[in-house]
Order: structure tokens, then C-alpha cells, then sequence
């Protein structure tokens, strides 16, 4: 592809992306498996537009998410696992949320005149679950490639702070059996981790404790606390204010995990990094992608040492930083 191809397919990208986002939010994957269903037995079952789900279905076809055989179109088992709501590695909510995203980062421009993020009030009951749940799409693949880099054998006690839906701590009590864990996050999430646990059976193991991390006392004596895409959403100072409320939390000789999506110290590699540093900026006041170098950094500012960096591909990595006294 030249350059100039290159930039006429990222100017159309957004239509590649409306178009799965409508078909996921009318559920229309979760018509279509691998035998074949014409347009109008798709519109039909949704109660929707037969020549508007004819054009989307044909474009998607297009694409090869879907295959056209005469009249009908299947969906075959690796992208129903991904875009039906049933299917093993769903992702619909995340792709919920990405649909939200759409409509801010439309006014982008608007961001760069004046430097705010794009106004969206307070999250509808469904946008806050897709947010919620979202996280949990996200976390269940990237979790198997953080149980590949960490180890919690010896520890007793963890803290998921801004732990959502509590996907990361069942995972981890799931894998360490006399692990403890505590979920802390705002009283909306939290209410969705309780669901979540009653559901795996681990509540002996896994609590919540709503709370806001900023002003809140987090508890304390803790091995680990596990700091899972909190950042991003932050400034400096208050990231800085964190971590050292985290180092206060721990025990000595504890650990600090942070994970994710961090910039090399050029701020323009690898990609994914950079470009969510920009839907940080079109949805929140400071936040950004941190970079290693100034991770470490600040790390080492709030009192942590013997800092590594851990990769869980393929676009997150874990800082770990331990307590130092
Ligand atoms: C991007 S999600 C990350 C969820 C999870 N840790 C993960 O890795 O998928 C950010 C989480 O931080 C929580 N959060 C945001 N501000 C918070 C605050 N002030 N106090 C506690 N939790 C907060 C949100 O409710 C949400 O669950």
C-alpha cells in the first residue's frame, strides 16, 4: 500500500468500525452461525430494516467477517466465538463501549481547539455496564498472559484496586487456592464484582470494598496490590498520589503491580499505546499513556524499588515495583 492509500484507508476507517458497532449493538452476529440466514431472516428476528441489514450484512461479508453462500451469510466458529453475545471469548461489551467512544472521538477537532475533553455527564445504567463488563471482555484474554508472568504462591493478601467487575481477583483465587483478595472500586462497579463472586462460588476468598482511591483509606497489609489499567485514566499528581498510597498499603517487601499500555520513552511506540493515549484525552481531564521511563521514575519516587517490567502481550505490560522499607 502507498501513502496515499495508506491515509484514504485510515480517513474511512471510522466506517468499518460503525458498521460492526451497529451490528453488534442490534445483536445481529447472534442470528448467524455457520448455517446460512438470508438478510430478511436477520432483519426479521431483530425487528429491524431489511434493506439497511442487507447493506450491512453484505459489507461485512466484504470484509470477511462474515461468508456470503447464494443468499444466505454465516458466521463462522472463530468470529462467532468473539462477536456473539454467548460465545466463549465474547467481546460485545467492550465493542459496546468502543461505540460510546465513536460518537467523542467524532469531536476530536473540538479537543485540540480548546484542550477539554469532549463533555458526556454522568454514564446511562447500560453505558456504565458496558463500560463494566467491557473491562471484563478485556481482562479475561489478557489475564491468561499475566498468569504466564506473575506468581502469588507465597502471597496471602491482595488488593485489586480499581479491580472492576472483579475478573482479576476471581482469576487469581481461581489459580492460587489460599489466595485472599479484595476487590476496592466505586460503589456502581463494586455492586457488579459482588454479582461475579456470588456467581464463582469464591466469596470465602474474594470481598469488595467500595471506595474512591483518591480520598478513601484503601485498608492495609497487603502482599500485593494489583493496579490494572488505573493510570491511564489519571494525571501525574495523582497518579504519584497514588502509588504512594499503594506503598502505604503494603507490607514491607510487597509489591506494586501497575499494568498498562505503556509507551517506549520516544511517546510513539508501539502504536496501540499512542493512539489510546489520545482516547484518554478526548475522555478524561490528565490522563494519558505513561511511559517505562517515567514510570520507573515515579515508582522509585514513592518509595518502590527493584523495578521490572513484565510484557503481557499484546499491548499491556506490568511495572512491579516492591516496598522498600
Ligand atoms: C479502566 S477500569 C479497569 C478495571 C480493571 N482493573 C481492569 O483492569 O479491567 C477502571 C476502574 O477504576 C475504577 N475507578 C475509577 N475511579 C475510581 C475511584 N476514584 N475510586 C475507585 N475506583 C475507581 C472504575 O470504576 C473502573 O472499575
Amino acid at each position: 500500500m502507498n501513502w496515499n492509500e495508506r491515509l484514504d484507508a485510515m480517513a474511512a476507517g471510522y466506517q468499518d468500525a460503525a458498521i460492526l458497532l451497529a451490528a453488534i449493538r442490534h445483536r445481529l452476529f447472534d442470528e448467524l452461525d455457520t448455517s446460512p440466514r438470508t438478510a430478511a431472516d436477520v432483519a426479521t428476528a431483530r425487528g429491524l430494516d431489511v434493506r439497511a441489514v442487507s447493506m450491512v450484512l453484505h459489507a461485512l461479508a466484504a470484509t470477511g467477517v462474515l461468508v456470503k453462500e447464494g443468499k444466505g451469510f454465516t458466521l463462522l466458529e472463530d468470529r462467532a466465538r468473539v462477536l456473539r453475545s454467548d460465545g466463549a471469548d465474547t467481546q460485545v461489551s467492550i465493542f459496546g463501549h468502543h461505540e460510546h467512544l465513536l460518537k467523542r472521538w467524532a469531536r476530536l477537532d473540538e479537543v485540540l481547539a480548546n484542550g477539554r475533553p469532549v463533555p458526556h455527564g454522568e454514564r446511562s445504567e447500560s453505558e456504565l455496564r458496558d463500560f463494566i463488563c467491557g473491562m471484563e471482555d478485556i481482562q479475561k484474554r489478557s489475564l491468561r498472559g499475566v498468569l504466564d508472568v506473575v506468581d502469588f504462591s507465597a502471597v496471602r493478601h491482595l488488593l485489586d484496586l480499581g479491580g472492576g467487575p472483579a475478573t482479576a481477583a476471581l482469576t487469581f483465587a481461581e489459580r492460587w487456592p489460599h489466595l485472599r483478595c479484595t476487590v476496592f472500586d466505586l460503589p456502581a462497579p463494586c455492586a457488579i464484582a459482588r454479582e461475579r463472586i456470588e456467581a464463582s462460588g469464591l466469596g470465602a476468598r474474594v470481598g469488595v470494598m467500595p471506595g474512591d482511591y483518591h480520598v478513601d483509606d484503601l485498608g492495609g497489609g497487603y502482599d500485593v496490590v494489583y493496579l490494572s489499567n488505573i493510570i491511564h485514566s489519571m494525571g501525574d499528581q495523582e497518579t504519584s498520589a497514588l502509588y504512594a498510597k499503594c506503598c502505604e498499603a503494603l507490607v514491607p517487601g510487597g509489591r506494586l503491580l501497575v499494568k498498562d499500555f505503556f509507551l517506549d520513552d520516544s511517546m510513539t511506540s508501539p502504536h496501540y499505546a499512542a493512539r489510546f493515549a489520545v482516547n484518554m484525552l478526548v475522555g478524561t481531564e490528565k490522563g494519558k499513556s505513561y511511559s517505562v521511563g517515567e514510570t520507573r521514575r515515579m515508582l522509585t519516587d514513592a518509595g518502590f524499588s527493584a523495578i521490572e517490567r513484565l510484557d503481557v502481550p499484546p499491548h499491556s505490560a506490568i511495572m512491579v515495583g516492591v516496598r522498600t522499607a
